[in-house]
Parts: C-alpha cells; structure tokens; sequence
C-alpha cells in the first residue's frame, strides 16, 4: 500500500486520535485550508524567512508578542532546529554547558556538533510513576559552583510527561552568574493562555525557549517557534546559526499554518482555553472512580513543581497490565490511538481541538478495561537513575574503531551508539560512556516490557556497538 492510501485509510478509520498533532486532524480548528495554490516560494511581496522584512516579519512580531518575547523566530523544523541553533548561537566550540539528562536528542546533537563538554544534571524522579520529576533550582546552584566555567544551561520543562520545573528560580540563579537559560518547552507552547495551565518560560525569564507548535495547538506537523529574550543570547548570531540549521526552502503552508494558529489564539484563547478546561474536568469526573489504573497528576509529590493538566499519563502500575499492553487494548477494542506507552503508564495527549466525544470515548473505554482488570500491588522500588562514567567526548568515540557486544556481556564496554526508547528520546546511555549494569538492566526490562529501544545501529536489543 502507498503512504497516501495508508494515511487516507487511517483518516477514514474512526480512530480517534490521543496523540500529536495538537490539530488532533479537525480541519475546521485548524483554520488554514492548504493546497496547491497556496503552496509558493520566496516570490515578490512574500518576503524571506532568512530575512524577513515584510509580511513574514509582520507575523514574527505578533508571535513575539502573543508570547511576550522579544523576538520571535518562526521554525518549519520543528524545535529541533530551534534547539540546534540557539545551543550553536550560545556557545564556542569546546564550551562547557549544563544540560539536563533528560533532553531530547537534539540537544545531545547540538553537544556533538558543536564539540560541547556537556555536566549532566538529573531531575528528580517521582517515586510512584519511575518517571523524571523537576530539575530543583539547588541542584543547578550546586553545579554551578562545582563547575564556574558553565557557558549555558538547558533543560526540558515541560517533560513528555508534562512535568514542569521552576523556570523562575532556575532563571535567577543563572542570571546572577550572567549565564543564559535554554528551556525546551517543545511540549508547553500551550502554557501561558489560562488560569489552571503553568505559565510559559519566557515569562518566568527564560533566554531562550523553543515550542513546537504542532505538538499541543491546532498547527502543522513541523511548525514551532524559537523565541530569544534579554541580552545575553546574541540575536545576530541567532539568526545565522538558523540559516544553518533551517531549510533554505521554507513552506509558506507552514508558515501560514503558524500564522492562523497564532491568530486564532490572539482571538479566541480564552473561549477556546475555558472549553477545554470543561472537556478535561468533565473528564476527570467521569474516570475518577477509577482504582486499579491511576491518572497521574503531580499532585502531592515533592520531585514535581508543575503539572500541565492537557498530557493524561495513565499509570496501569498498580493494573496488572503494562502501558504497551494498554495502549494496544485502546487501539484494537476501542479505536484510540494513545501517543507513547511503556512499562508503566500510557499517554494520552490533549489539546484545545479535542472533542467531547473523544473525551468520552476514553473516559468509558478506561471505566470498561478497569472491570477486567486485577488490582496488582506494585513492589517496584525505583532506584535513583545514575549518570554513566563519560570516558570519552561523543565524537572522539565515533572515530574510534567499533566491533558489537551482545548486550548481556556488555559491561565495562565504551559504548559508540546513543541507545534510547523513542518517544521520548532521552538517550540511555549516550557514546563515550561506559555501560553499566544499571545501563543493560534497563535495556532488557524494557525489551522484556514490549518497549521498542532505538540506537544508532540498530541491534538493539540483540548487540551494541563498542569502543574496540
Ligand atoms: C522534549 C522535546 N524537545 C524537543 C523535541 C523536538 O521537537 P520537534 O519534533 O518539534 O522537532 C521533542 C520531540 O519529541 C521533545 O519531546
């Protein structure tokens, strides 16, 4: 079957969709009718994303200010440019910087590419879930003092599961020390429009932020925003390091998907942001008598700062079941397609499209799979995650000669591949680190769990490519 007739079976199929693009594929929230006559290139009066100077930089300047930015740049890369370009525009080769372990893989490219000397930090964990909690503002105070020569801080808040982190406080520890603060707020470009919902880091005093637009709002797959506050970050540099990592090519569909979102929420957020609050708390309501599966939500936990509200995680801990095996009874018997699942938990993602029939048909459907079900007292004891000894930089490890282990007699090993579960992307070890036991426990718990883990090779979970 072609990709064309496989996705035009997926629209017609009635499966509803718990998952990325915060569209959630309803035309009329999107708001932009795309075709061929509205798909150009840079011709005369549609100015230059490069460098934009008329109508481009028009809506740029409503971005910034929907925002509260100072400037705003438009990515059709989605946040993994805006990652790779703020990460080039913030550092010198060689730098050192301070990244939660937690980030995406671009971050991590942005380290190898840009010959970075990355100190890791870990969020805290939340005990009941295994999941990362915040980043504590005294865990960054502390590295900074360990480490003065720290030229960036990045951290992701908030995470794939929705946890947020103190934006305001980390901000002011890194401003008393003149260092500029990186959030990837890729999953927050919601945040900020409502009571209910956490406020957006650039308002909290963050340097730089990225959303990905297309991952909680009515926007196209691709479509995000990089926004650059204060003084520190150099908006000259910015930009060039954007025309690096951003196509010379790009689409005004997406660009104008941007523009129609952002105009629809400087227009409408606050009906569409009090409809959507409804829609959840009816939600809410309809599964709260639920005992065996668990919806997470923050509450109460010391290692969570902040919860955003729109991301459902369904702990199946306490079920007898696991995530994966939940998301596919979701898909088979009822028709809704989650956005990731594994050992533990499963995860629904919400937006401001979501419709009272989705939201009923997964409040029913968990009410349904409840019944079935077996209360199952958990007696996981979560360690605290480890760091891995950084025997080498990533591309010193690249340029040594590899051979593969099978992963069962892998300890000790360098490693040469990022091995990571996607989503979300958060490697588990990452090349140059030694494997540990913890590392290939991990790996084969996983495996074991249904949970499909990525590496730059392949072989996973069967063999790892080592530093010979
Ligand atoms: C935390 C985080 N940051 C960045 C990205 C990259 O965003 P994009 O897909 O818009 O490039 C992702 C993607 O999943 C993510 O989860």
């Amino acid at each position: 079957m072609s990709l064309t007739d496989a996705l035009i079976l997926y629209r017609d199929s009635g499966i509803y969709p718990f998952h990325m693009p915060g569209h959630k594929r309803n035309s009329f929230t999107y708001g932009f009718y795309a075709d061929c006559g509205t798909d150009i290139t840079e011709i005369d009066g549609f100015d230059n994303l490069h460098d934009a100077n008329g109508i481009l930089k028009d809506g740029m300047k409503k971005a910034a200010h929907l925002y509260g930015s100072q400037h705003t740049f438009y990515l059709v890369n989605g946040s993994t440019c805006g990652i790779l370009t703020g990460i080039s525009a913030c550092t010198n080769r060689g730098d050192r910087i301070l990244v939660a372990r937690n980030c995406h893989k671009s971050v991590y490219n942005a380290i190898e590419i840009n010959g970075l000397d990355p100190v890791y930090i870990l969020p805290q964990t939340v005990n009941e879930l295994g999941i990362c909690g915040s980043i504590s503002p005294e865990s960054i105070e502390k590295a900074l003092e360990q480490s003065p020569e720290i030229k960036l801080i990045i951290i992701t808040s908030p995470t794939y599961e929705g946890v947020v982190s103190d934006i305001n406080r980390i901000a002011d520890i890194a401003h008393k020390k003149n260092i500029p603060l990186f959030v990837d707020e890729a999953h927050g470009a919601h945040f900020g429009f409502t009571e209910g919902f956490p406020a957006n880091s650039v308002s909290k005093g963050a340097d730089i932020v990225v959303h990905s637009l297309h991952k909680t709002l009515p926007s196209p797959t691709q479509t995000a925003l990089l926004h650059i506050n204060g003084n520190i970050a150099d908006i000259t540099t910015v930009r060039r390091e954007l025309s690096v990592f951003e196509t010379s090519s790009p689409s005004y569909i997406l660009m104008a998907g941007i523009d129609s979102c952002l105009e629809m929420l400087s227009k409408h957020s606050k009906t569409l942001f009090n409809e959507y609050k409804k829609r959840l708390k009816c939600f809410y309501d309809k599964v709260s008598g639920l005992k065996k599966i668990y919806l997470f939500c923050g509450d109460g936990d010391s290692a969570v700062f902040g919860f955003d509200p729109g991301k459902i995680v369904i702990s199946v801990r306490n079920a007898g079941i696991t995530g994966t095996e939940l998301k596919d009874i979701l898909l088979d018997k009822y028709l809704l397609q989650l956005e990731m699942a594994t050992v533990d938990y499963a995860i629904a993602m919400t937006s401001i499209c979501d419709t009272d029939d989705g939201f009923d048909r997964l409040a029913k459907a968990l009410n349904e799979i409840e019944e079935t079900l077996d209360f199952v007292p958990c007696d996981n004891k979560e360690q605290a995650p480890e760091l891995p000894e950084r025997v080498m930089p990533v591309s010193d490890s690249r340029r040594q000669s590899g051979h593969f282990v099978e992963i069962s007699s892998a300890l000790g090993e360098i490693s040469r591949e990022y091995i990571y579960a996607y989503p979300p992307g958060i490697p588990l070890i990452v090349p140059g680190e030694r494997i540990t036991k913890s590392i290939i426990g991990q790996i084969l718990a996983l495996t074991s769990k249904g949970v499909k883990l990525k590496s730059d090779f392949s072989r996973i979970p069967r063999e790892i490519n080592v530093v010979s």
